[in-house]
Parts: C-alpha cells; structure tokens; sequence
C-alpha cells in the first residue's frame, strides 16, 4: 500500500516545519534488485543505477569485517580514531582536519546544518547533484540554482551568484559532477575559490575522484580555510552497503561538524571496512582501469546505436534518448529496460528527461545493457 503522503494541510496542526519541507520531493534512490525481481518476476538482474563499484571492494575488508563479528554488543569508537588516522596520513593532513559521516551525505547534512540557517543562501549548479538543492530546502534557506550553459558548472556564473547573494554561506560543487560526469580544470577551480569572500565555504564534493585523480583538489586545503572536500567510502571503494565518508577541511570547521554529528555516526563493521579498503590501494587501480576500459567500450556501443552522450571523468554516463520515433523516449525505454531486467536512472527529476544515466558495469553487464537497449530500439 503507498504510504500516505504528508501535505501541508494534513499536517498543519502538528508542524513548525518550513513550506519548504512539505514541498520537498523525497531523494529517489536506484531501484533496488529485490524490488524490481518482486514486481517484474525478473530474475538475473543487472543494476547500472546507483554509480556502485560492479567488482564489489577489496577482498581485505571481509577479514576486517569478520574481526568486528564478535564485538557487535559494543559501541564504536566514537572518535574512529583508526580510520581518522589513516586518512589523515593517506590524505597528507592533521587527522582534526577529519570529519567522519554515515556516507557523505551525512557530511553534506552537517555542513549545511552547521552553517547555513534560513536567512541564509546556499550556491550550487543546475544539473549538479540533488541532494545540494533539497539540503537547502531542509534548512528552510534560499537555494540558488546557477544556470549552466553545457552541463558542466558555470563557475564565472556562480562567482556572479555568490556576489549577487551576500548571504551565501556555501556553495556546493560536485568535481566530477552527478549526474553529467563533468569535470572542472584545477585552474579554473582555484580561480573561483580565490574569488569567493573567505566568509563563503566551498564544499568539493569528489565522490567519485578516485576515477579521476586530476580533479583532486587536495592542494587547495594548505591555501584556503573556507575549502572542504567531501569524499566517500561508497563508489570506487564498494561500500555503499556500508555508509562511510569524510570530509576533509581546516581545523575550526572539522570542529564544528564534529560537535553536532551524531555521537556513534559510523558503526563499528564500516569503521573497521573502511580502513581496510583504504589500506588496499591496488584494489582502486584495479576498479579505475576496469572502469575507463569499460567506459571506452559503452561510448563505441553508443556512438554506433546514434546515440548522444555526454564525456564522463566518473563511473557513470548520460546518454540522450531523443529518439525519432512516437512513443519512445527515454521515459519509455527506462520502462522496457526494467521490463528486462536492466535498471538504470531516469533524470526527469534533474530536469533532464531526455536523458538516463547509466553506471559502467561489468563486461557481461554492458553488454546485456547494449543488447537490450537494440533491441529496443529496433522493435517494429
Ligand atoms: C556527487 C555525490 N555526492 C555524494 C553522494 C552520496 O554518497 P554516499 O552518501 O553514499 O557517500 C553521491 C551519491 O550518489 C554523489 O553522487
């Protein structure tokens, strides 16, 4: 049965939350394999629908989990002093400059909680990651989506944003950019940062840097208090089951977000996962080459289906569903891939409905993806 859904009116008499909130549309989340089986009768189900790794994650962390099997009747370390540490040492930076989150959005919740109230002005791109928008929502702030001419950010834009809105406490910038797969030059990045008041922060969100180590912005830590870089456990690393990130960031603001996360935000099996992920390095070189051979071989299938796409510096790509003929588009073919057993991601919701993003799968995943969308294609 669908859960009833609360509107302003059904909740006026119990509720102090802003309109914002009631307006908010809920985060849509890939469709689960479970539920697609449950409603489809598929089975043999091939998901390219949340940017998850396909080779799973290093075959270290099932030992580090294991360890922890006996100790679950324990609290975590609160402070995840293991973990802080070694990604301080991994990320050459004082481990007080380490805040650690239930996944990154966590971090991305403690950010705009911590410094964005709701006279304030959150800055981020169109077709940037949604999450962005909703935080500013939530807050009950002013949400500032910036135009961007080809999918990528419009830095220059959104300095003229920032300028125009002396209330912008922070400014989102996914590097490579969810949904696009766009990346920003170091420059230009550093340009931007170097233009914004000191009063501004600028959150790097770099989920998806380690399929594109040029996008690091790691330097730009020693030169600008007002830089926080947002990394995660879930993408490259294969713990999205397990809900780890960090944020990187001078000292004052590492203390302030770790004055209001929740005490025990990071349980004990990913603390102790994400430090043996982290240890395995060669694991990553791995998920990248697999990734960019991968990425290669779906951009030729592409190219010869007609089919446009957008250059991805990430493990996922958008690919344009405009396609001549009545009754297929990308809402529809969506549909038939699900019908088949391939789920990927529908953008209507980024304003995007022509498009899909597809995450880069295994060889026989692709290649199942390629086969059933010809198929589809094709059908008379
Ligand atoms: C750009 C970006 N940032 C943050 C996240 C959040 O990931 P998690 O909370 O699993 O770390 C995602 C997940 O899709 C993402 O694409």
């Amino acid at each position: 049965m669908a859960s009833p859904q609360a509107t302003s009116s059904s909740l006026a008499p119990l509720t102090s939350a802003y309109d914002s909130i009631l307006a908010l549309t809920p985060y849509q989340t890939g469709k689960p394999v479970e539920e697609l089986t449950r409603e489809y009768g598929v089975s043999d189900v091939v998901k390219l629908a949340s940017n998850e790794n396909p080779l799973g994650c290093s075959p270290h962390v099932t030992l580090a989990i294991t360890e922890q099997l006996g100790q679950l009747a324990r609290y975590p370390d609160g402070n995840g002093y293991y973990l802080k540490q070694a990604l301080a040492d991994f990320n050459r930076v004082d481990v007080e400059q380490i805040t650690l989150g239930n996944g990154s959005n966590d971090l991305l919740d403690l950010l705009a909680r911590g410094f964005v109230s709701c006279d304030d002005t959150i800055v981020y791109s169109q077709y940037a990651f949604v999450v962005y928008s909703m935080l500013a929502k939530i807050q009950g702030a002013t949400g500032i989506e910036v135009p961007t001419p080809r999918f990528g950010h419009d830095l220059t834009a959104m300095r003229q944003a920032v300028a125009d809105h002396p209330n912008t406490k922070v400014v989102f910038i996914a590097n490579p950019n969810n949904p696009t797969g766009t990346q920003l030059g170091q420059k230009e990045l550093r340009e931007f940062v170097t233009s914004v008041p000191a009063s501004v922060l600028v959150v790097l969100d770099e989920a998806y840097i380690e399929y594109s180590p040029e996008s690091n912005n790691r330097a730009l830590l020693d030169e600008f208090d007002n830089v926080v870089i947002v990394r995660t456990f879930s993408k490259a690393y294969g713990l999205a089951g397990l809900r780890v990130g960090y944020a990187i960031s001078s000292v004052p603001v590492a203390d302030l977000l770790n004055r209001i996360r929740q005490p025990f935000n990071v349980s004990r099996v990913a603390l102790a996962a994400a430090a043996a992920a982290l240890a395995d390095q060669d694991f990553i070189e791995a998920t990248r080459l697999s990734n960019a051979e991968q990425m290669r071989w779906l951009e030729k299938q592409f190219d010869a289906l007609g089919l446009g796409f957008i250059k991805s510096h990430a493990n996922f790509i958008m690919v344009k569903f405009e396609v001549e003929m009545e009754d297929i588009n990308a809402i529809s073919i969506h549909q038939a891939l699900l019908e088949q057993g391939v789920i990927v991601r529908p953008l209507a919701a980024y304003g995007l409905p022509n498009w899909l993003r597809i995450t880069v799968g295994l060889a026989e995943d692709n290649l199942r993806l390629i086969d059933t969308l010809r198929s589809i294609l094709t059908e008379d």
